[in-house]
């Protein structure tokens, strides 16, 4: 499911970045995935599914 619709970026994408760079923070994640940069819709999503993945790591 796309979360990003601006930059084309699925939970799947988000959930593979964070498991394979273990972000500090939602401004880490952004450097590794393009999400949440342009209308910013998305961040609150983002953010979500980045913390359910952190969990599970
Ligand atoms: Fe992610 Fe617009 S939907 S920046």
């Amino acid at each position: 499911m796309y979360i990003c619709l601006c930059n084309g970026v699925s939970d799947k994408a988000i959930r593979q970045a964070v498991r394979q760079f273990h972000p500090q923070s939602f401004q880490q994640l952004r450097k590794f995935v393009p999400v949440g940069n342009q209308c910013g819709k998305c961040i609150r999503a983002a953010r979500e599914i980045m913390q359910e993945e952190l969990i599970q790591i």
